[in-house]
């Protein structure tokens, strides 16, 4: 299959997109979080092509993504206030919200369980392609499974060229992580998966909210396998390494079977680049972190680095998204 590069900022190639979309096609297409691969959500052998084109193993459940909440409420068994209240809070954006499923949700898109992921995104040309193809589309991260998600068009056709129908480029994404997920379970509200809407912000909104999956959930109820370990994983060994531990940790790394070469991500200029890496900065801010995180990780894989050493983040909770991060690509 031939990948064809279009471009978000022209009107002929948003309806192109979508024309290829409502013929069954898959588009990797930008979100402010990271780029998502598109099909069309209520079409269930489009979106079974999109567990082919990832490798991505059909238990894992994709995200449907809508215009707004008007939308959202047409593909869940019931909209609670909760749910209103946090669309009209942070929709459209980066929070995905997990609800009992409508009947008409196909199985391949709930990975055959009883709820249904839905979010708004908030970059616009997310928005033109949504309302150009009428349609919900479910979209997982835009990478192959395992990989680390895309944050450019780039990014997403290293990856799927030749196994989708096409890209839009909509130039690299603002947040650069994946959405927060919560699900609005009945004991409460569960952070699944957190992200750019902190957990902080989630909670003056609708109070206490517990972290992952409620207990006995069951393997088909609420698995998020967003939340295994080695979800985000570059294809390097990962090490994290407090700032006064990361000289010693790249020098093991360094002599380690095989001598790799070793990679070293640092935030912010307190700490050298260890001799004999390949070092690279990330911003000291959390959303500066997170939008040049994937980039700075393909990168370096790029560079043929097979071991990294990351230097630790800050504790609090405006970087909790970036720690969950790390910690999983470090397994
Ligand atoms: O920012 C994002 O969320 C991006 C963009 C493209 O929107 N999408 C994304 O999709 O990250 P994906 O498939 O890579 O991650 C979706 C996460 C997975 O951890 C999946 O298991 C979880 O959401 N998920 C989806 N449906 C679910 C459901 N019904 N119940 C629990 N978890 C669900
Ligand atoms: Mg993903």
């Amino acid at each position: 299959m031939r990948t064809r590069r279009l471009s978000a900022g022209r009107q002929q190639d948003v309806a192109e997109a979508a024309r290829l979309l409502l013929a069954g096609g898959l588009v990797a297409f930008p979100t402010e979080t990271v780029y998502g691969l598109g099909a069309l959500a209520l079409d269930g052998l489009a979106a079974r092509g999109i567990f082919a084109a990832k490798g991505r193993p059909r238990n894992n459940p994709l995200i449907v993504h809508v215009p707004s909440a008007a939308e959202a409420r047409g593909l869940v068994a019931a909209w609670p206030e909760v749910a209103e209240r946090l669309a009209r809070a942070f929709w459209p954006g980066p929070l995905t919200l997990v609800l009992p499923r409508a009947p008409h949700v196909p199985d391949e898109v709930t990975a055959g369980g009883g709820t249904v992921a839905v979010r708004a995104p908030g970059h616009p040309a997310a928005q033109a392609l949504l309302h150009a193809v009428g349609a919900p589309l479910a979209a997982p991260s835009a990478n192959r499974s395992e990989h680390v998600s895309p944050t450019s068009a780039e990014h997403a056709l290293k990856d799927l060229d030749g196994r989708i129908d096409a890209v839009l480029d909509g130039g690299p994404c603002a947040v650069g992580i994946e959405s927060t997920v919560l699900a609005l379970a009945p004991g409460g509200p569960r952070l699944l998966r957190p992200g750019a809407v902190s957990r902080e912000a989630l909670a003056a909104l609708v109070g206490p909210v517990a972290l992952g999956s409620p207990p006995h959930a069951g393997p088909a109820a609420l698995p998020s396998p967003g939340m295994l370990a080695r979800h985000y994983a570059p294809a390097a060994v990962v090490r994290l390494a407090p700032a006064a531990l990361v000289a010693e940790e790249a020098r093991a790394l360094l002599a380690g079977p095989g001598r790799p070469s070793v990679g070293a991500l640092l935030c912010g200029d307190g700490v050298p680049v260890p001799a004999g890496a390949h070092g690279l900065r990330l911003p000291r801010d959390p959303s500066g972190y997170a939008r040049a995180l994937y980039a700075a990780l393909r990168d370096l894989e790029d560079l043929g680095c097979s071991a990294l050493v990351v230097e630790e983040v800050p504790g609090d909770g405006a970087w909790e998204a970036v720690r969950d991060r790390l910690s999983r690509a470090a397994g």
